[in-house]
């Protein structure tokens, strides 16, 4: 019978240049130096050594090594021997290492996150940590058993098939075996079990076994899953080997105009993006850590959640099932597309389908995000994407494919209907543009291919929650700047029932350890939650609000405590039809609403601050400062500043002019060239496309000048601003 062993204690890690030292799996190399900025972490060759007596097992037994994550690319040698090359740091795999055990043993596996031209992901805003940071095991198995080394493979695919209204069930078993005579389907159920014995042929057995009323697998309101228990028999009828999944009955469709449908009934997607770290841990997670941030996801009351960048930990998918959450699985064929990495998308996306093919909670894989960004379209990546999407669709009829498209790629592009499903992920209102762009984005693109199923599935605001200001805007980082964007889009969402799903980036802090912005270095903030997992930030509780049953109210601004006015916005984010707020125990007002509630209030001293509907209360303090407190402020806004008060002869152009119209006058098109070319933008990714693409010209058409150099902050001299700024001002309209 099969045995697992844990394999995570007493391992040796070596790194070039430093001492060995004992690690316990998980572990990752760049928990620091991957969350610290500069974009320096450590990226290279590390080893990890263990010496093991040889395990007990019959003589006809199999011994297995199984690693759930090894980043990104792994060599494993026993006593000498090389046994298996794997590329491709987020999935599992598994070899055959009985024939090279001895008494005593040593296992080694060399582990690279280095940088090359085939294995993505290469080149992303997130941190590419090295090591073996998922478990190890050894798995030991009769001479016959269920297929675990192909692509990680667990040797059972469950497709459960079903015709609402009818509840019942198809479920089509397909097995894969080394040997064996016959498997035994075993699938317990409310009245019993249903059983089917089916022969092997040719190393596998397909099969369709009918549940009776099948209890359905319905998302957050009752992710029921059923286990089929499958048995390797031989010609005796002895046992060889046994495997297990779980699986739910559900069906869903993505409608054009009506968004998603669960059950047969309207269950729109709404919710967050997740990255697989945490501070001080890197990728190298516990289950706990698995758990808590599922927790998070409850809590806020999202129903579907994009597992990005790559696969994620199993136990993170059977989390999803467990909970009802609905999940966009996807791989890290991300930004640029690499001419000699094809068969890396491949192998990586047979990996993706084969491991998780049985998880209710899956709805989509992705093949694709943003792989247009660095500005190269070849016909290669066309090539790339029909062959995954071709893979897809042959190992996993259930499922459409979908791709995250960055906010440059022409609505028109060829690329987008390669794939059943389109997204787009766009940053108006953040990084370029305005708020309103989003809106019209949808409202245009849903116009012209109406026919098309289109998502949301990335849009954020970096915030860090030290900063404040009572008159927030785009690029402050301010915890309340998120809150009006989130506010914004929230209600752009809400208005717009076709999106067939929405994902907030990010629902955590991640590291991006190319980054050093918003006052800190290495993180990506733009999370509802900090890198830490726990400290919420305001905007949390707006999704909370619009998406939680858990009735609450929350205060928003408690970490805006010094307030340098005399009147101050009190905000309020609650489920709740109505709110009253108190200051200093006397009632200032009831607000009747939803979702978020505003509350002016005069203020000379400290006061204590108190929203309370029913028996819910969430209280504050805040104080009257004379001066703004300077650790509200990152120096970025203190100095764009400058240009609100600038006096403008408005017969004349200025940088408030749009580049439109900037670019209409010879003169000033002339000036804007000489600018364009000096300028740096925050993302070398949108500068580099900003020259080659026409969306992005249009784009840009409508902005002007004055909020495109804000948007590239620090990077663009006051001086030269000034002096361009002076150079328009002389040039008549
Ligand atoms: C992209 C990308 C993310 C990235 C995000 C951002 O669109 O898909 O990986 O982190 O933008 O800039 O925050």
């Amino acid at each position: 019978m099969r045995r697992t062993i844990d394999f995570n204690q007493d391992w040796i890690f070596e790194r070039p240049g430093q001492e060995p030292c004992p690690v316990t799996l998980p572990h990752t190399w760049n928990a620091e130096d991957g969350q610290d900025g500069g974009n320096d972490y450590w990226r290279g060759t590390a080893l990890y050594a263990k010496t093991f007596p040889r395990p007990e097992f019959a003589p006809s037994e199999r011994v297995f090594l199984s690693v759930d994550g090894a980043a990104m690319t792994a060599d494993v040698f026993l006593n000498g021997r090389k046994l298996k090359h794997h590329e491709g740091g987020y999935s599992t795999f598994r070899t055959d290492i009985t024939d090279a055990l001895l008494n005593e043993n040593e296992l080694k596996i060399e582990v690279d996150n280095g940088v090359n031209d085939h294995v993505y992901p290469q080149k992303a805003d997130f941190t590419f940590y090295g090591g073996i940071y998922r478990n190890v095991s050894l798995i030991i198995t009769s001479g016959s058993h269920f297929e675990l080394e192909k692509d990680g493979s667990n040797g059972i695919h469950v497709i459960p098939q079903l015709n609402l209204p009818s509840k019942d069930v198809q479920v089509v078993i397909r097995t894969w075996e080394t040997g064996g005579k016959s498997v035994l389907l075993e699938i317990p159920t409310a009245y019993g079990k249903e059983t089917l014995m089916a022969d092997v042929s040719d190393g596998f057995t397909s099969n369709i076994m009918t549940l009776k009323n099948a209890r359905l697998w319905n998302g957050l309101n009752d992710p029921y899953l059923y286990t089929v228990t499958a048995t390797l028999l031989d010609e005796n009828r002895q046992v060889l080997d046994t495997v297990s999944t779980r699986f739910g009955c559900r069906t869903f469709t993505m409608d054009p105009e009506k968004g998603f449908f669960l059950n047969g009934r309207p269950y729109p997607l709404r919710g967050v993006s997740r990255h697989q770290d945490r501070k001080g841990k890197g990728n190298a997670l516990s289950y706990e850590d698995h758990q808590e941030d599922m927790a998070v996801i409850r809590e806020i009351g999202a129903n579907t959640v994009r597992l990005a960048h790559y696969q994620h930990a199993q136990e993170f998918y059977d989390l999803c099932d467990e909970n009802g959450l609905i999940v966009w699985a996807e791989i890290p064929y991300i930004t640029e597309h690499m001419p000699n990495g094809r068969e890396n998308t491949l192998s990586q996306m047979r990996e993706l389908v084969t491991q998780c093919a049985n998880h209710p909670s899956i709805v989509c894989w992705g093949l694709s995000n943003e792989i247009t960004a660095a500005g190269e379209v070849s016909g290669d990546l066309y090539e790339n994407h029909r062959l995954l999407n071709e893979l897809c669709h042959g190992m996993d009829p259930a499922r459409p494919t979908v791709m995250a498209h960055a906010f440059m790629l022409e609505k028109e592009s060829p690329l987008i209907p390669m794939a059943d499903l389109a997204s787009y992920n766009l940053y108006f209102g953040w990084y370029l543009g305005e708020l309103e762009q989003n809106d019209r984005f949808f409202d245009e693109y849903h116009a012209m291919f109406p026919d098309r199923v289109i998502g949301f599935s990335e849009y954020g605001a970096d915030a860090n929650v030290k900063f404040h200001s009572s008159d927030p805007e785009k690029g402050d980082y301010s915890e309340e700047y998120q809150c009006v964007y989130h506010e914004h889009l929230l209600k752009m969402i809400e208005e717009r029932p076709y999106l067939w799903a929405t994902h907030v980036w990010n629902l955590f802090d991640f590291a991006a350890d190319g980054r050093d912005e918003g006052g800190k270095k290495g993180e990506n903030q733009k999370g509802l939650v900090e890198f830490d997992h726990r400290t919420k930030k305001d905007a949390f509780y707006l999704y909370k609000a619009a998406w939680s049953n858990e009735p609450f109210v929350h205060l928003c601004g408690k970490r805006y405590a010094d307030r340098a006015e005399d009147s101050t916005e009190i905000k309020v984010y609650s489920n709740q039809a109505s709110v009253t707020l108190y200051k200093d125990g006397e009632e200032i007002g009831t607000k009747e609403g939803k979702k978020v509630f505003t509350f002016r209030v005069p203020i000379e001293k400290e006061h204590v601050i108190t929203a309370v509907s029913d028996k819910l209360r969430d209280e504050m303090t805040i104080v009257r400062v004379q001066e703004e407190n300077p650790s509200y402020y990152i120096r970025k806004k203190a100095i764009v500043n400058w240009f609100d008060r600038e006096d403008y002869d408005p017969t004349c152009y200025s940088i408030k002019d749009t580049m439109g119209a900037l670019s209409q006058n010879s003169q000033t098109a002339a000036i804007l060239s000489r600018m364009m070319e000096r300028m740096t933008a925050s993302r070398g990714d949108v500068a580099k496309s900003a020259n080659n693409n026409e969306n992005l010209k249009k784009m840009m058409a409508g902005l002007s000048l004055e909020s495109l150099i804000k948007q590239a902050g620090d990077s663009v001299p006051q001086e030269m601003i000034r002096s361009l700024n002076n150079a328009l001002q002389k040039i008549k309209k």
